[in-house]
């Protein structure tokens, strides 16, 4: 028998330094509703029901809430069951993974599209197989990368270099030094998801052709959000077609759960047959497959969807300046509240949740690199611009009342 007392007070001591730094997550309890998000219920600390309004969903076209998504779901579900019941390899394929393979394949201008269980899965297996492809390989990956690219680059055991974020000059440096007969690939995101910040894609993808690198670009927080039909910021830079693979998820703007890649056909066979994370797991449930299925289409089919969201993304900003809450300008739909300190951003959160009912989760280490903890807004197609003036009036009360303690 192992002395458990050691182990646990190892581990609890961890978990006391997380504590001491503010750095511990305390996970609220919401109760999401499909008929009033964006406002859900939650039991308070002496289990009192309160409302209040979550300001930190990435549902941000509300498709987990759409009557078609929600029709597909169940009635697939009615005939297939809740489950694939195995690996993609072993009858976990079926028309639903294939027909969604194809319209994402379609969505991007690829020949091809391979589902896996999430995007981070998807970073893992795609980034990680591809750094074990080509001898002597190396990854430049930019500074900000999600931990998934991170992991991913791991999982690859190449060599590594780290460029300053959306940095083209450093990358460019970084390419310069290495042979041009060197296999490189580049791996970035379009959109960085705490700071909203978006890179240079042109910029990158002509270091690539110039320095004979492949790329390999997250585009999570941008599909269904940007670009033709929600194809993402590639196609909304006029770069489609341009980069090597496409790595996207379902979890956000399309509102389900999964993640995919899009590129080649030969890379994507290869991704396919060498990606443990792709091929020793179960499959998405058909129903899932079917539900997002109906929800891409539908996101594509919406003309000028993507541009009302920027409109609505513009008037919450609009909103925000008029209370003269601080934020940072970026060109995106995610909007930071810099606070810089673990303690306040919770102390912040906690008053914007228990006396105003607005709901934003702080974002602390290892989130975001410590001195960097933030508030971070996202506003939904469902938000109103009651909604909009409630929080903003609440968050300049709150970040006054706070400067001063
Ligand atoms: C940039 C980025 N890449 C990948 C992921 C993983 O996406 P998924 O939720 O589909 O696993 C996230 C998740 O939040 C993300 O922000």
């Amino acid at each position: 028998m192992p002395d458990n007392a050691m182990y646990d007070k190892i581990v609890g001591s961890h978990l006391d330094a997380l504590k001491r730094t503010g750095n511990y997550r305390y996970f609220l309890n919401v109760q999401k509703s499909a008929q009033s998000f964006p406002e859900f219920t939650f039991a308070d600390a002496d289990g009192h029901q309160k409302t209040a309004v979550n300001w930190c969903s990435n549902d941000y076209l509300c498709m987990s809430l759409d009557a078609d998504v929600l029709q597909s779901l169940v009635r697939v579900a009615e005939e297939s069951g809740a489950g694939a019941g195995g690996t993609r390899n072993i009858s976990g394929t079926t028309v639903h993974h294939n027909r969604l393979e194809s319209c994402l394949a379609n969505l991007h201008g690829t020949e091809s599209a391979l589902v896996f269980g999430s995007a981070f899965m998807a970073n893992l297996g795609a980034l990680g197989a591809l750094g074990k492809a080509f001898p002597g390989c190396v990854i430049l990956s930019d500074e900000r990368n999600h931990a998934s690219m991170i992991e991913g680059v791991k999982i690859a055991r190449c060599d590594k270099q780290i460029f300053r974020h959306n940095d083209a000059e450093h990358l460019e440096s970084l390419l310069r030094d290495l042979p041009m007969e060197r296999p490189k690939i580049i791996a970035f995101e379009s959109l960085y998801s705490m700071a909203g910040t978006v890179a240079p894609i042109q910029e990158f993808v002509r270091l690539a052709k110039r320095y004979n690198a492949l790329t390999y670009v997250d585009e999570v927080h941008a599909v269904g959000v940007y670009g033709r039909g929600g194809a993402g910021l590639i196609e909304q830079h006029g770069c489609a077609g341009q980069v090597d693979m496409i790595n996207g998820t379902f979890a956000k703007g399309f509102g389900t759960l999964g993640g995919y890649i899009a590129s080649r056909a030969l890379l994507i066979d290869y991704v396919r047959s060498f990606a443990p994370s792709f091929i020793f797991t179960t499959s998405l449930p058909p129903a899932l497959c079917a539900a997002t299925l109906t929800s891409v289409e539908k996101v594509r089919s919406r003309s000028g969807l993507q541009k009302a969201y920027q409109e609505h993304v513009r008037s919450f900003r609009r909103i925000l300046r008029e209370h003269s809450v601080p934020f940072d300008d970026n060109p995106s739909h995610i909007t930071r509240i810099l606070i810089g300190d673990a303690m306040r951003c919770k102390a912040i959160a906690d008053t914007l949740l228990h006396e105003y009912g607005a709901y934003l989760q702080p974002i602390n280490f290892p989130t975001v690199p410590e001195g960097e903890e933030c508030l971070r807004l996202t506003v939904t197609l469902r938000h109103s611009v009651t909604q909009m003036r409630h929080l903003a009036a609440a968050l300049a009360e709150t970040l006054a009342s706070m400067e001063t303690e």
